[in-house]
Protein backbone atom coordinates (compact mmCIF):
# COMPACT_ATOMS: atom_id res chain seq x y z
CA UNK A 1 0.00 0.00 0.00
CA UNK A 2 1.35 3.50 -0.54
CA UNK A 3 1.40 5.37 2.80
CA UNK A 4 2.58 8.69 1.24
CA UNK A 5 -1.02 9.46 0.48
CA UNK A 6 -1.88 8.54 3.90
CA UNK A 7 -3.60 11.08 5.45
CA UNK A 8 -1.79 12.57 8.47
CA UNK A 9 -2.46 14.92 11.18
CA UNK A 10 -1.03 18.57 10.70
CA UNK A 11 0.44 19.84 13.52
CA UNK A 12 1.18 18.41 16.96
CA UNK A 13 -1.75 19.81 18.44
CA UNK A 14 -3.96 18.23 16.37
CA UNK A 15 -2.81 14.62 17.19
CA UNK A 16 -3.25 15.29 20.25
CA UNK A 17 -6.41 17.11 20.53
CA UNK A 18 -7.55 14.47 17.48
CA UNK A 19 -6.75 11.60 20.39
CA UNK A 20 -8.28 13.37 23.09
CA UNK A 21 -11.39 13.83 20.66
CA UNK A 22 -11.60 9.98 21.01
CA UNK A 23 -10.69 9.61 24.81
CA UNK A 24 -13.06 12.59 25.96
CA UNK A 25 -16.37 12.09 25.34
CA UNK A 26 -19.56 10.49 28.02
CA UNK A 27 -16.73 8.46 29.43
CA UNK A 28 -15.89 11.52 31.34
CA UNK A 29 -18.66 13.56 31.88
CA UNK A 30 -21.89 10.87 31.80
CA UNK A 31 -19.70 7.88 32.62
CA UNK A 32 -17.28 8.51 35.34
CA UNK A 33 -19.33 10.29 37.94
CA UNK A 34 -21.99 7.68 37.70
CA UNK A 35 -19.84 4.83 38.12
CA UNK A 36 -17.84 6.43 40.94
CA UNK A 37 -21.41 7.58 42.43
CA UNK A 38 -22.16 3.44 42.09
CA UNK A 39 -18.77 2.63 43.48
CA UNK A 40 -18.53 4.48 46.90
CA UNK A 41 -16.11 7.56 45.83
CA UNK A 42 -12.67 8.57 46.70
CA UNK A 43 -10.96 4.93 47.01
CA UNK A 44 -12.37 4.12 43.26
CA UNK A 45 -11.06 7.28 42.49
CA UNK A 46 -7.32 6.25 43.85
CA UNK A 47 -7.68 2.86 42.13
CA UNK A 48 -8.76 4.72 38.67
CA UNK A 49 -5.55 6.58 38.78
CA UNK A 50 -3.34 3.95 39.62
CA UNK A 51 -4.62 1.96 36.35
CA UNK A 52 -4.43 4.92 34.31
CA UNK A 53 -0.84 5.31 35.21
CA UNK A 54 0.45 2.31 35.92
CA UNK A 55 -1.64 0.00 32.72
CA UNK A 56 -3.62 3.08 30.40
CA UNK A 57 -0.51 4.78 29.75
CA UNK A 58 1.75 2.18 28.93
CA UNK A 59 -0.97 0.54 26.93
CA UNK A 60 -1.93 4.06 24.96
CA UNK A 61 1.58 4.45 24.18
CA UNK A 62 1.56 0.37 23.09
CA UNK A 63 -1.31 1.11 20.46
CA UNK A 64 0.54 4.69 19.47
CA UNK A 65 3.91 2.91 18.79
CA UNK A 66 2.18 -0.06 16.53
CA UNK A 67 0.03 2.16 14.27
CA UNK A 68 2.70 4.61 13.94
CA UNK A 69 5.13 1.38 12.89
CA UNK A 70 2.53 -0.32 10.55
CA UNK A 71 1.43 2.52 9.29
CA UNK A 72 -2.34 0.42 8.25
CA UNK A 73 -5.12 -0.16 9.95
CA UNK A 74 -5.70 -2.32 13.06
CA UNK A 75 -6.01 -5.57 11.79
CA UNK A 76 -3.35 -5.39 9.15
CA UNK A 77 -1.44 -3.93 11.79
CA UNK A 78 -0.20 -6.75 14.13
CA UNK A 79 -0.24 -9.33 11.29
CA UNK A 80 2.26 -6.45 9.21
CA UNK A 81 4.57 -6.58 11.91
CA UNK A 82 4.49 -10.15 13.36
CA UNK A 83 3.65 -12.29 10.14
CA UNK A 84 4.56 -14.90 12.81
CA UNK A 85 2.03 -14.52 15.46
CA UNK A 86 -1.34 -14.93 13.08
CA UNK A 87 -2.81 -15.31 17.10
CA UNK A 88 -2.64 -11.43 17.37
CA UNK A 89 -4.88 -10.93 14.40
CA UNK A 90 -7.59 -11.49 17.43
CA UNK A 91 -7.30 -8.01 18.83
CA UNK A 92 -8.42 -6.30 15.83
CA UNK A 93 -11.89 -9.01 15.60
CA UNK A 94 -12.28 -7.93 19.42
CA UNK A 95 -12.06 -4.38 18.75
CA UNK A 96 -14.75 -4.59 15.97
CA UNK A 97 -17.13 -6.96 18.26
CA UNK A 98 -16.08 -4.09 21.03
CA UNK A 99 -16.76 -1.10 18.59
CA UNK A 100 -20.10 -2.66 18.02
CA UNK A 101 -21.50 -2.81 21.33
CA UNK A 102 -19.65 -0.01 22.63
CA UNK A 103 -21.34 2.63 20.38
CA UNK A 104 -24.70 0.87 20.17
CA UNK A 105 -25.26 2.10 24.00
CA UNK A 106 -22.98 5.25 23.67
CA UNK A 107 -25.40 6.20 20.53
CA UNK A 108 -28.28 5.95 22.74
CA UNK A 109 -26.94 8.38 25.45
CA UNK A 110 -25.29 10.65 23.06
CA UNK A 111 -29.31 10.96 21.62
CA UNK A 112 -30.27 11.52 25.52
CA UNK A 113 -27.52 14.74 24.92
CA UNK A 114 -29.81 15.55 21.96
CA UNK A 115 -32.76 15.45 23.71
CA UNK A 116 -31.57 17.50 26.60
CA UNK A 117 -30.13 20.34 24.56
CA UNK A 118 -33.85 20.39 22.92
CA UNK A 119 -35.19 20.90 26.59
CA UNK A 120 -32.21 23.37 27.53
CA UNK A 121 -33.24 25.66 24.58
CA UNK A 122 -36.50 25.45 25.08
CA UNK A 123 -36.35 26.06 28.35
CA UNK A 124 -37.85 23.43 30.08
CA UNK A 125 -35.17 22.09 32.43
CA UNK A 126 -35.14 25.54 34.26
CA UNK A 127 -36.40 25.43 38.13
CA UNK A 128 -37.65 22.16 38.10
CA UNK A 129 -36.92 20.17 41.53
CA UNK A 130 -34.99 17.25 41.76
CA UNK A 131 -37.86 14.83 41.93
CA UNK A 132 -39.32 16.59 38.56
CA UNK A 133 -36.06 16.52 36.60
CA UNK A 134 -35.55 12.60 37.68
CA UNK A 135 -39.35 12.04 36.79
CA UNK A 136 -38.70 13.90 33.48
CA UNK A 137 -35.17 11.64 32.71
CA UNK A 138 -36.52 7.72 33.60
CA UNK A 139 -39.90 8.86 32.05
CA UNK A 140 -38.01 10.24 28.50
CA UNK A 141 -35.37 7.64 29.00
CA UNK A 142 -37.91 4.51 29.39
CA UNK A 143 -39.47 5.73 26.54
CA UNK A 144 -39.25 3.76 23.32
CA UNK A 145 -39.65 6.32 20.16
CA UNK A 146 -38.29 9.26 20.97
CA UNK A 147 -34.93 7.94 22.78
CA UNK A 148 -34.69 5.72 19.39
CA UNK A 149 -35.63 9.00 16.92
CA UNK A 150 -32.44 10.87 18.63
CA UNK A 151 -29.94 7.92 18.43
CA UNK A 152 -30.48 7.50 14.94
CA UNK A 153 -30.22 11.49 14.76
CA UNK A 154 -26.94 10.59 16.28
CA UNK A 155 -25.70 7.77 14.32
CA UNK A 156 -26.34 9.89 11.17
CA UNK A 157 -24.63 12.39 12.34
CA UNK A 158 -21.64 9.93 12.98
CA UNK A 159 -21.72 8.41 9.79
CA UNK A 160 -22.35 11.45 8.06
CA UNK A 161 -18.42 12.89 9.63
CA UNK A 162 -16.76 8.93 8.70
CA UNK A 163 -18.07 9.02 5.26
CA UNK A 164 -16.35 12.51 4.36
CA UNK A 165 -13.02 10.61 5.62
CA UNK A 166 -12.11 11.86 9.01
CA UNK A 167 -8.82 13.84 9.78
CA UNK A 168 -9.87 16.93 8.18
CA UNK A 169 -12.70 17.28 9.99
CA UNK A 170 -11.58 16.08 13.47
CA UNK A 171 -8.70 17.95 13.85
CA UNK A 172 -10.49 21.35 12.70
CA UNK A 173 -13.44 20.61 15.30
CA UNK A 174 -12.05 19.64 18.23
CA UNK A 175 -8.98 21.82 18.03
CA UNK A 176 -11.78 24.60 18.76
CA UNK A 177 -14.26 22.98 20.34
CA UNK A 178 -12.60 20.65 22.92
CA UNK A 179 -10.54 24.21 24.96
CA UNK A 180 -14.53 25.40 24.87
CA UNK A 181 -15.62 22.24 26.14
CA UNK A 182 -13.05 22.33 29.09
CA UNK A 183 -14.17 26.40 29.63
CA UNK A 184 -17.81 25.29 30.53
CA UNK A 185 -16.59 22.83 33.18
CA UNK A 186 -14.43 24.42 34.86
CA UNK A 187 -17.43 27.25 35.40
CA UNK A 188 -19.42 24.75 36.53
CA UNK A 189 -17.23 23.28 38.71
CA UNK A 190 -16.61 26.80 40.00
CA UNK A 191 -20.59 26.84 40.85
CA UNK A 192 -20.47 23.52 42.37
CA UNK A 193 -18.04 23.71 44.90
CA UNK A 194 -20.01 26.76 46.08
CA UNK A 195 -23.25 25.57 46.51
CA UNK A 196 -24.03 25.05 50.62
CA UNK A 197 -22.57 22.01 51.41
CA UNK A 198 -20.48 21.08 48.67
CA UNK A 199 -17.63 19.72 51.09
CA UNK A 200 -19.39 16.53 51.45
CA UNK A 201 -19.62 15.87 47.91
CA UNK A 202 -15.52 16.68 47.46
CA UNK A 203 -15.04 14.52 50.13
CA UNK A 204 -16.93 11.19 48.80
CA UNK A 205 -14.74 12.32 45.66
CA UNK A 206 -11.21 12.58 47.41
CA UNK A 207 -11.26 11.00 50.36
CA UNK A 208 -10.69 7.89 50.00
CA UNK A 209 -12.77 4.64 52.23
CA UNK A 210 -10.73 1.68 51.59
CA UNK A 211 -13.91 -0.64 53.26
CA UNK A 212 -15.38 0.25 50.05
CA UNK A 213 -12.80 -1.68 47.68
CA UNK A 214 -14.39 -4.82 46.45
CA UNK A 215 -13.51 -7.30 43.62
CA UNK A 216 -16.09 -5.79 41.48
CA UNK A 217 -15.09 -1.77 42.15
CA UNK A 218 -11.48 -3.07 41.14
CA UNK A 219 -12.87 -4.61 37.94
CA UNK A 220 -14.87 -1.36 37.15
CA UNK A 221 -12.06 1.18 38.13
CA UNK A 222 -9.92 -0.95 35.64
CA UNK A 223 -12.98 -1.04 32.77
CA UNK A 224 -13.50 2.87 33.53
CA UNK A 225 -9.67 3.37 32.87
CA UNK A 226 -9.51 1.64 29.67
CA UNK A 227 -13.02 2.92 28.36
CA UNK A 228 -12.28 6.71 29.24
CA UNK A 229 -8.83 6.14 26.97
CA UNK A 230 -10.48 4.90 24.64
CA UNK A 231 -7.56 2.06 24.56
CA UNK A 232 -8.03 -2.10 24.48
CA UNK A 233 -9.30 -1.99 20.77
CA UNK A 234 -7.08 -0.22 17.95
CA UNK A 235 -8.89 3.40 17.82
CA UNK A 236 -5.60 4.76 19.27
CA UNK A 237 -3.33 2.30 16.94
CA UNK A 238 -5.23 3.62 14.15
CA UNK A 239 -5.14 7.30 14.76
CA UNK A 240 -1.10 6.50 15.71
CA UNK A 241 -1.20 5.55 12.12
CA UNK A 242 -1.70 8.70 11.10
CA UNK A 243 0.88 10.51 13.15
CA UNK A 244 4.29 11.96 12.10
CA UNK A 245 7.33 9.88 13.03
CA UNK A 246 8.91 13.43 13.84
CA UNK A 247 6.09 13.40 16.99
CA UNK A 248 7.20 12.04 20.62
CA UNK A 249 5.16 8.77 21.26
CA UNK A 250 5.27 9.09 25.19
CA UNK A 251 4.80 12.61 25.69
CA UNK A 252 1.47 12.08 23.16
CA UNK A 253 0.60 8.97 24.92
CA UNK A 254 1.31 11.33 28.61
CA UNK A 255 -0.73 14.45 27.37
CA UNK A 256 -3.94 12.85 26.05
CA UNK A 257 -4.21 10.62 29.05
CA UNK A 258 -3.54 13.80 31.36
CA UNK A 259 -6.21 15.51 29.43
CA UNK A 260 -8.51 12.82 29.61
CA UNK A 261 -8.24 12.30 33.08
CA UNK A 262 -8.35 15.85 34.46
CA UNK A 263 -11.56 16.40 32.33
CA UNK A 264 -13.53 13.12 34.34
CA UNK A 265 -12.00 14.50 37.66
CA UNK A 266 -13.71 18.18 36.55
CA UNK A 267 -16.41 16.31 35.83
CA UNK A 268 -16.61 14.73 39.11
CA UNK A 269 -16.07 18.27 40.71
CA UNK A 270 -18.92 19.92 38.97
CA UNK A 271 -21.00 16.69 39.84
CA UNK A 272 -20.76 15.40 43.17
CA UNK A 273 -21.30 18.62 45.16
CA UNK A 274 -24.35 19.49 43.44
CA UNK A 275 -25.43 15.58 44.49
CA UNK A 276 -24.93 16.30 48.22
CA UNK A 277 -26.12 19.79 47.88
CA UNK A 278 -29.18 18.60 46.61
CA UNK A 279 -29.86 15.42 48.82
CA UNK A 280 -29.59 13.28 45.18
CA UNK A 281 -28.09 9.51 45.56
CA UNK A 282 -24.35 9.26 44.34
CA UNK A 283 -25.42 5.56 43.29
CA UNK A 284 -28.04 6.72 41.14
CA UNK A 285 -26.54 5.41 37.59
CA UNK A 286 -26.85 6.41 34.17
CA UNK A 287 -29.49 9.36 35.19
CA UNK A 288 -27.42 11.20 37.32
CA UNK A 289 -25.57 13.83 34.81
CA UNK A 290 -29.06 14.19 33.44
CA UNK A 291 -30.88 14.65 37.33
CA UNK A 292 -27.96 16.57 38.89
CA UNK A 293 -26.54 19.43 36.25
CA UNK A 294 -29.49 20.88 35.16
CA UNK A 295 -30.15 21.86 38.79
CA UNK A 296 -26.80 23.21 39.17
CA UNK A 297 -27.42 25.54 35.70
CA UNK A 298 -30.58 27.04 37.26
CA UNK A 299 -28.55 28.04 39.96
CA UNK A 300 -25.88 29.58 38.10
CA UNK A 301 -26.56 33.45 36.60
CA UNK A 302 -26.69 32.84 32.73
CA UNK A 303 -28.20 29.08 33.61
CA UNK A 304 -29.73 29.11 30.02
CA UNK A 305 -26.98 29.73 28.18
CA UNK A 306 -24.30 27.46 29.90
CA UNK A 307 -27.13 24.97 30.15
CA UNK A 308 -27.40 25.21 25.86
CA UNK A 309 -23.70 25.11 25.44
CA UNK A 310 -22.84 22.64 28.06
CA UNK A 311 -24.89 19.93 25.79
CA UNK A 312 -24.61 21.37 22.47
CA UNK A 313 -20.24 20.72 23.54
CA UNK A 314 -21.08 17.24 24.83
CA UNK A 315 -22.89 16.26 21.76
CA UNK A 316 -19.81 17.13 20.31
CA UNK A 317 -17.88 15.71 22.19
CA UNK A 318 -19.65 12.26 21.84
CA UNK A 319 -18.93 12.90 18.46
CA UNK A 320 -15.72 13.19 18.30
CA UNK A 321 -15.85 9.81 20.41
CA UNK A 322 -18.41 7.57 18.44
CA UNK A 323 -16.29 9.12 15.19
CA UNK A 324 -13.43 7.22 16.36
CA UNK A 325 -15.48 3.68 16.95
CA UNK A 326 -17.18 3.61 13.64
CA UNK A 327 -14.07 4.21 11.77
CA UNK A 328 -12.82 1.23 13.24
CA UNK A 329 -15.69 -1.09 11.86
CA UNK A 330 -15.93 0.96 8.28
CA UNK A 331 -12.33 0.04 8.47
CA UNK A 332 -12.71 -3.52 8.99
CA UNK A 333 -15.67 -3.49 5.93
CA UNK A 334 -14.04 -1.76 3.80
CA UNK A 335 -10.39 -2.82 4.01
CA UNK A 336 -10.80 -6.31 5.36
CA UNK A 337 -13.95 -7.40 3.45
CA UNK A 338 -13.12 -5.31 0.84
CA UNK A 339 -16.48 -3.57 0.53
CA UNK A 340 -16.69 0.10 -0.77
CA UNK A 341 -16.09 2.70 1.87
CA UNK A 342 -19.68 4.57 1.18
CA UNK A 343 -21.64 1.26 1.41
CA UNK A 344 -19.21 0.36 4.25
CA UNK A 345 -20.70 3.23 5.91
CA UNK A 346 -23.98 2.60 5.50
CA UNK A 347 -24.01 -0.99 6.38
CA UNK A 348 -21.66 -0.35 9.87
CA UNK A 349 -24.34 2.71 11.19
CA UNK A 350 -27.61 1.18 10.20
CA UNK A 351 -26.28 -2.85 11.91
CA UNK A 352 -25.26 -0.19 15.20
CA UNK A 353 -27.89 1.47 15.51
CA UNK A 354 -30.39 -1.64 15.09
CA UNK A 355 -28.31 -2.84 18.03
CA UNK A 356 -29.04 0.61 19.66
CA UNK A 357 -32.71 0.08 19.94
CA UNK A 358 -32.47 -3.17 21.19
CA UNK A 359 -30.44 -1.36 23.73
CA UNK A 360 -33.45 1.35 24.35
CA UNK A 361 -36.12 -1.29 24.65
CA UNK A 362 -34.17 -3.61 27.03
CA UNK A 363 -32.38 -1.70 29.99
CA UNK A 364 -30.90 -5.34 30.53
CA UNK A 365 -29.00 -5.63 27.00
CA UNK A 366 -27.71 -1.85 27.70
CA UNK A 367 -25.99 -2.81 30.78
CA UNK A 368 -24.69 -5.80 29.39
CA UNK A 369 -23.13 -4.26 26.44
CA UNK A 370 -21.63 -1.52 28.37
CA UNK A 371 -20.14 -4.45 30.92
CA UNK A 372 -18.91 -6.85 28.43
CA UNK A 373 -17.29 -4.00 26.62
CA UNK A 374 -15.61 -2.13 28.88
CA UNK A 375 -14.72 -4.80 31.90
CA UNK A 376 -13.86 -7.56 29.35
CA UNK A 377 -13.07 -6.91 25.76
CA UNK A 378 -10.98 -3.78 26.34
CA UNK A 379 -8.75 -5.32 29.01
CA UNK A 380 -8.53 -8.43 27.11
CA UNK A 381 -7.45 -6.53 24.12
CA UNK A 382 -5.16 -4.02 26.42
CA UNK A 383 -3.58 -7.40 27.64
CA UNK A 384 -2.64 -9.05 24.57
CA UNK A 385 -1.38 -5.44 22.80
CA UNK A 386 0.89 -5.09 26.16
CA UNK A 387 1.96 -8.95 25.26
CA UNK A 388 2.63 -7.96 21.79
CA UNK A 389 4.93 -5.04 22.07
CA UNK A 390 6.79 -6.64 25.12
CA UNK A 391 7.63 -10.13 24.12
CA UNK A 392 6.66 -9.99 20.29
CA UNK A 393 8.40 -7.33 19.02
CA UNK A 394 11.76 -7.05 18.67
CA UNK A 395 12.79 -4.79 21.48
CA UNK A 396 14.84 -2.50 19.37
CA UNK A 397 12.12 -2.28 16.68
CA UNK A 398 10.07 -0.88 19.87
CA UNK A 399 12.84 1.31 20.69
CA UNK A 400 13.55 3.25 17.62
CA UNK A 401 9.75 3.55 17.47
CA UNK A 402 9.76 5.32 20.66
CA UNK A 403 13.00 7.41 19.72
CA UNK A 404 11.79 8.31 15.78
CA UNK A 405 11.97 11.97 17.07
CA UNK A 406 15.49 11.70 17.78
CA UNK A 407 15.76 11.75 20.85
CA UNK A 408 16.55 9.16 24.13
CA UNK A 409 13.64 8.29 25.88
CA UNK A 410 15.35 8.34 28.98
CA UNK A 411 12.50 6.18 31.05
CA UNK A 412 12.53 3.30 28.35
CA UNK A 413 13.85 0.37 30.46
CA UNK A 414 10.94 1.65 32.92
CA UNK A 415 8.23 1.34 29.97
CA UNK A 416 9.40 -2.06 28.87
CA UNK A 417 9.63 -3.33 32.31
CA UNK A 418 5.58 -2.44 32.54
CA UNK A 419 4.68 -3.64 29.14
CA UNK A 420 5.72 -6.89 29.57
CA UNK A 421 5.49 -7.62 33.14
CA UNK A 422 3.65 -5.33 35.50
CA UNK A 423 0.32 -4.23 33.20
CA UNK A 424 -0.27 -7.80 31.68
CA UNK A 425 0.20 -9.71 35.18
CA UNK A 426 -1.95 -6.57 36.88
CA UNK A 427 -5.28 -6.61 34.09
CA UNK A 428 -4.54 -10.69 34.19
CA UNK A 429 -5.07 -10.64 37.76
CA UNK A 430 -8.30 -8.15 37.43
CA UNK A 431 -9.62 -10.41 35.13
CA UNK A 432 -9.29 -13.55 37.13
CA UNK A 433 -10.57 -12.40 39.97
CA UNK A 434 -13.90 -11.48 38.11
CA UNK A 435 -14.38 -14.62 36.24
CA UNK A 436 -14.41 -15.89 40.00
CA UNK A 437 -10.79 -17.90 39.53
CA UNK A 438 -9.58 -16.62 43.12
N1 LIG B 1 -13.27 7.09 25.40
C1 LIG B 1 -14.57 7.43 24.91
C2 LIG B 1 -15.28 8.26 25.95
O1 LIG B 1 -14.75 8.48 27.01
C3 LIG B 1 -15.37 6.21 24.53
C4 LIG B 1 -14.61 5.27 23.65
C5 LIG B 1 -14.26 4.01 24.11
C6 LIG B 1 -14.21 5.66 22.38
C7 LIG B 1 -13.50 3.14 23.32
C8 LIG B 1 -13.47 4.81 21.58
C9 LIG B 1 -13.10 3.54 22.06
O2 LIG B 1 -16.37 8.69 25.77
Amino acid sequence: MAHSNRDGFSSKFGVIAAAAGSAVGLGNIWRFPYVVGENGGGAFLLLYLFFIVLIGIPVMLSELMIGRKAQVNAFRAFPSLAPKAPFFKIVGIMGVAAAFLILSFYGVVAGWTVEYIWLAVTNQLAGQSNAELKVLFDTFSGSTIQPIFYLVVFMAMTAFIVRGGIQNGIEKYTKVLMPLLFVIIVVLCLRAVTLDGAMVGIEFLFKPDFSKITGDVILSALGQAFFSLSIGMGVIATYGSYISKKENLLNTAVSVSFADTLIAILSGVAIFPAVFAFGIEPGEGPGLVFVVLPQVFSQMMGGYVFAVAFFILLLIAALTSSVSLLEVVVAYFSEELKLERKKATVLAAVSITVLGVFCVVSPKLFDLFEWTSSNLLLPFGGLLIAIFVGWVLDKEVVRAELESHGKKVAIFKVIMLIVKYIAPVAVAIVLLQSLGVF
